[in-house]
């Protein structure tokens, strides 16, 4: 009979099992630590208790929109030898590596591409939303990806300015009388919903005129619960996954008839439908190639992920910080008139000609750029390189690096000292642009290397599009929102936290009150 005794015995045998699992294994991570022939990065926990404060800390600062001063504050720990990269073990084969530093940034993405990439752990991870897509696989399934989807973003397609036309001019058909208020990061968010569902699947969810757009609500709710699942680590166990599993269910849903229909096409057919073809989409694009519809259903929602709200969220950072500086916002808009006029559509080169305009969103993306942690996973035993004269740090093989472009973008010491030709970093300033070019790595929002973004100069076209109609139409800006509320709120991409509610006042508005505040 099992008596309480022997509860005792064996409760007592497997804690020692586990602790003795547990000095074995740390012994054999620390070993290979030393055989790699570097050292460890100065440390922020190094235990399982420890390590679970740190990331329920990381958790509530993420819920609290606080990540980018938690994340900075970690750096309280390094050393000189090392200044801006800790670690954090949690099991003994489980260690996070935290940097802001370019140099680690360059190595993971471009010299040491090989020994880094998305992981296992990550695909797992991300696989229920996101599939075997471009995002969550490496080496050979990446690569075929890359090669699948690379066509849809040649300068000829891109150049077709038509689709950002429809959704602009939609957007403009939304805005409420001149001199009301606004948010316009929800009608961006619609925007950018609507055209990328146009290039993608020739058919736009219409976000715009549909606000409560089922579609929508899915497909903002699974990148929450992503986020959040990705940001607890070992924990992630532990979230409730129903409303996470219903989104997809309806991301599902809504994208099969688009796909169905596609595949009903004949072969030679979708053959036909060349690139140059108006109705020639990127589901048919890929349809060329796969018949598989889960490989065709992740694709599409990798790119749809990737392309919509990185653009709408750079938009509305863009906005909010013009309309702090209504100078910049004259500049700009005096640009776009001299260029353009205040009724003809912009061509593509129109937009690759306006210098302001273009330091603008390049400012934006500095401050604010739109993916602000990422991470990859040690694929081989490697290193990453430490202040000359000091060994490396080792990383081992399923080891993970969290990188954050925000963080080493803010940091002040990349940049040349404040002075009259170059405004304080902190600030949003698109005139520093006009005499200063940052270093290779220290500016990095669309990634660089093999997976650097494809959609880079899509995503340029259409936010410049964009500022361009709006800007034709309204002469001025004002921020309605409440400035000390404003926060970074990150999930995958990072956006302003209260939206941004702003009056426009179209140019035949007699102008009524103050000008606008300029805030903090
Ligand atoms: C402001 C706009 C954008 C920014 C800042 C941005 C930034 C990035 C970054 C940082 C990555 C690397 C992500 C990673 O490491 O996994 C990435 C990848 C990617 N982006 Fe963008 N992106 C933008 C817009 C777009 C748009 C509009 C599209 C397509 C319509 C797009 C398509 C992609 C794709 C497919 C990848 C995966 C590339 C690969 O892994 O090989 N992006 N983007």
């Amino acid at each position: 009979m099992l008596t309480f005794a022997h509860l005792v015995v064996a409760s007592a045998l497997s804690l020692a099992c586990a602790v003795a699992y547990y000095v074995v294994q740390r012994a054999k991570h620390e070993l290979a630590i030393r055989k790699i022939g570097g050292v460890r990065a100065p440390s922020l926990a190094s235990n399982p208790l420890t390590a679970a404060s740190w990331f329920f800390s990381a958790a509530r600062a993420q819920i609290r929109n606080q990540l980018l001063e938690h994340y900075t504050s970690f750096y309280d720990v390094a050393t000189p030898e090392c200044p801006d990269c800790v670690e954090i073990q949690i099991m003994p084969r489980e260690r996070y590596i935290l940097t802001r530093d370019p140099d680690h940034i360059k190595a993971v993405l471009t010299t040491q591409f090989s020994d880094f990439g998305k992981g296992p752990r990550f695909h797992d991870l991300w696989r229920p939303f996101l599939g075997d897509s471009i995002f969550t696989t490496d080496g050979q399934l990446w690569h075929d990806s890359r090669s699948l989807i690379r066509p849809m973003f040649i300068k000829d397609r891109i150049s077709d300015l038509e689709t950002f036309e429809k959704g602009v001019s939609a957007l403009l058909n939304k805005l409420p009388p001149s001199g009301q208020t606004v948010d316009i990061m929800d009608v961006l968010y619609r925007m950018t919903l609507d055209v990328t569902t146009e290039f993608l699947l020739g058919a736009s969810v219409d976000s715009l005129s549909n606000p409560q757009s089922e579609f929508a609500r899915a497909f903002n709710d699974v990148q929450r619960i992503q986020m959040m699942i990705t940001t607890v680590g070992p924990f992630e166990a532990f979230l409730p996954r129903r409303r996470y599993n219903q989104g997809i269910q309806t991301i599902d849903r809504f994208m099969m008839p688009y796909i169905e229909q596609a595949l009903a096409l004949p072969q030679d057919e979708l053959e036909k439908l060349s690139n140059s073809d108006r109705h020639f989409t990127f589901l048919h694009s890929i349809a060329r190639y796969t018949r598989d519809r889960r490989v065709l259903r992740d694709q599409i929602v990798a790119v749809l992920l990737a392309g919509r709200d990185t653009t709408a969220a750079t938009l509305s950072w863009a906005f909010y910080e013009l309309s702090r500086y209504p100078d910049k916002f004259a500049r700009l808009r005096s640009e776009v008139i001299g260029a353009v006029g205040r009724t003809r559509t912009p061509t593509y080169a129109d937009l690759k000609d306006m210098a302001y305009l273009r330091h603008t969103l390049n400012e934006t993306l500095r401050l604010y750029p739109a993916v602000p942690y990422n991470l990859r996973s040690a694929l081989e035993d490697t290193t990453l390189p430490t202040t000359p004269g000091h060994p490396p740090i080792s990383v081992v093989k399923g080891d993970i690096v969290i990188y954050s472009t925000l963080a080493m973008q803010r940091r002040r010491d990349l940049y040349p000292p404040a002075s009259e030709k170059f405004e304080d970093p902190a600030l949003f300033s698109p005139e520093r642009w006009e005499g200063w070019t940052p270093k290779p790595w220290q500016y990095v929002p669309f990634n660089g290397g093999p997976r650097i973004c494809v959609g880079q100069n899509f995503a340029m076209t259409e936010m410049a599009y964009c500022m361009v109609r709006i800007l034709q139409k309204y002469d001025r800006l004002e921020y309605r929102g409440d400035w000390h509320a404003q926060r970074h709120e990150a999930e995958v991409v990072g956006k302003p936290s209260q939206g941004v509610k702003i009056a426009l006042y179209e140019e035949s508005t007699k102008v009524v009150g103050n000008p606008v505040s300029l805030g903090i």
